[in-house]
C-alpha cells in the first residue's frame, strides 16, 4: 500500500518551500506538532544527475528522525533525470516522489522546469512517466490551475489526471497569479468532479491561503471529497498550525531556541568530514554514489542570514518583540544570538 493510501482524511500537509521548510525546519514544525506528510524543499533533477551538483542535492535530501513520511520534490526538465533521481530516492528513506510542475520563478522558468510544465504538457507527461518507470515509490504532482487563465485547469489538470498520478496538489492560483490574488476556491467543486471522472485513485490535495487546522475542519466540512489539505505560509504566522494548541510566549521562545540549536547542530556537522574515509572538506568533492555522503547531517548551503527570516516567527506580538528582534537582526552567528538572548534575560 502506497502512503497515500495509509494517510487519514482528511490529512494534512506542510507545503514545500524553498530555503524554509529544509531538515531542521521540518523538526521545528515536528516538535510543535507535525503534519500528516511533510514535503522537502524541491531538488533539481539535473543538479542531483551532474557530478557537480549531486551533493548539494543530496543536502537538500536530508530526512531528519522526525520527518518520516516524507516526499522527494524534485523539479526540472529533462526526462532522462527525472528517472535517475527518482530511482534514487527510495533507498534514500522517501516515501514518494512528487513532481513540481507549479513554480512560478522566473529562474527555475526560464530552465524549464516548474510552471514553465504548463506551456509544455507533453514533456511534463514524459518526466512524469520517466519519473514513474524508474521508481517503486507513489509518484505525485504539484501544480498550479493554469498559466494565466484559472480556467485552464480543465484541460492542464485533465492531463495530468489522465496519467493517474498518486496524488494531485493543487495550488489554487495560476502562474500569472503568483499568490497575489485569493485563492479560487470557487473552483474546487470542479476540480474535484474531474478528478473523479479521470482518475477517481487520484488523492486530491487543496493548497492556497489555508491557515490553521481549524480552517482545515472548516474546508473539508464544505469539500468532504477533497482528500487532503497543504498549509505553506501559515506556519509564518504560527509553527503550531497543524495542532489545536495556541502556542504562549514560552512556547514561541522555546522554539527559536531549538531552531538555533539545530542550526548550529547541522552547521558544525557541516564542517566535519563527511566522508566514511575520513576526507576533511568543507566542500565536498561529488562522489558519484550517494549512500556514502548521507551518513552524517550536513548545513553548508544555508547562509545565517537566512535563518533570520525565522526570527519574526517566534518573536512576535509581546511587548519588547521588536526590540529583541531587531537586535537578533544585527547577529552574525549562532553565538551572537545566544549572547542577544542572554542579555535579554532569555537564556
Ligand atoms: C518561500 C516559499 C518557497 C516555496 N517553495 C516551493 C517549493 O520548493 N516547491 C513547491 O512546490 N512550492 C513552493 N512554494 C509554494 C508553496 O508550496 C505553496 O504552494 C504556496 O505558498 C501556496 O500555499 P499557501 O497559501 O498555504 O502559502 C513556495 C512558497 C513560498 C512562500
Amino acid at each position: 500500500m502506497n502512503i497515500w493510501e495509509q494517510l487519514p482524511t482528511p490529512f494534512t500537509v506542510l507545503a514545500p518551500m524553498e530555503g524554509v521548510t529544509d531538515v531542521v525546519f521540518r523538526q521545528i514544525i515536528a516538535h510543535a506538532g507535525r503534519p500528516d506528510l511533510f514535503f522537502t524543499e524541491f531538488t533539481n533533477v539535473s543538479s542531483y544527475a551532474s557530478d557537480k551538483g549531486r551533493a548539494n542535492a543530496l543536502e537538500r535530501l536530508q530526512v531528519a528522525p522526525t520527518d518520516p513520511p516524507i516526499i522527494a520534490q524534485i523539479w526540472g526538465k529533462n526526462p532522462e533525470h527525472f528517472a535517475e533521481c527518482a530511482a534514487a530516492l527510495q533507498s534514500l528513506g522517501f516515501a514518494g516522489v512528487d513532481l513540481n510542475f507549479g513554480c512560478p520563478d522566473k529562474h527555475v522558468n526560464k530552465a524549464g522546469g516548474g510552471a514553465a510544465m504548463i506551456k509544455t504538457p507533453d514533456l511534463a507527461v514524459e518526466c512524469y512517466r520517466n519519473a514513474t518507470s524508474s521508481t517503486a515509490l507513489p509518484v505525485s504532482i504539484k501544480t498550479r490551475l493554469g498559466w494565466s487563465d484559472p480556467e485552464e485547469y480543465q484541460t492542464w489538470l485533465a492531463t495530468l489526471l489522465q496519467e493517474h498520478p498518486a496524488a494531485l496538489t493543487v495550488h489554487l492560483r495560476t502562474k500569472k497569479e503568483m499568490s497575489k490574488v485569493p485563492a479560487h476556491y470557487e473552483l474546487v467543486p470542479e476540480i474535484i468532479n474531474l478528478r473523479n471522472q479521470i482518475s477517481p485513485t487520484t488523492k486530491l490535495v487543496i493548497n492556497g491561503d489555508i491557515k490553521n487546522l481549524a480552517h482545515i475542519h472548516e474546508l473539508h466540512t464544505k469539500y468532504p471529497e477533497a482528500d487532503g489539505f497543504m498549509i505553506g505560509r501559515g506556519v509564518f504566522t504560527n509553527p503550531y498550525c497543524f495542532t489545536d494548541i495556541r502556542p504562549t510566549r514560552d512556547d514561541l521562545m522555546k522554539l527559536l531556541k531549538l531552531h538555533l540549536r539545530l542550526y548550529e547542530e547541522y552547521e558544525n556537522s557541516a564542517s566535519r568530514s563527511i566522508f566514511a574515509d575520513g576526507a576533511n572538506t568543507k566542500r565536498p568533492s561529488p562522489v558519484t554514489t550517494g549512500a556514502r555522503e548521507r551518513s552524517e547531517k550536513r548545513y553548508s548551503h544555508i547562509p545565517y542570514d537566512n535563518l533570520k527570516h525565522f526570527f519574526k516567527i517566534y518573536i512576535n506580538n509581546f511587548p519588547g518583540a521588536a526590540d529583541l528582534r531587531a537586535k537578533l537582526m544585527e547577529t552574525h552567528s549562532v553565538q551572537e544570538a545566544y549572547a542577544v538572548l542572554k542579555q535579554a534575560g532569555e537564556l
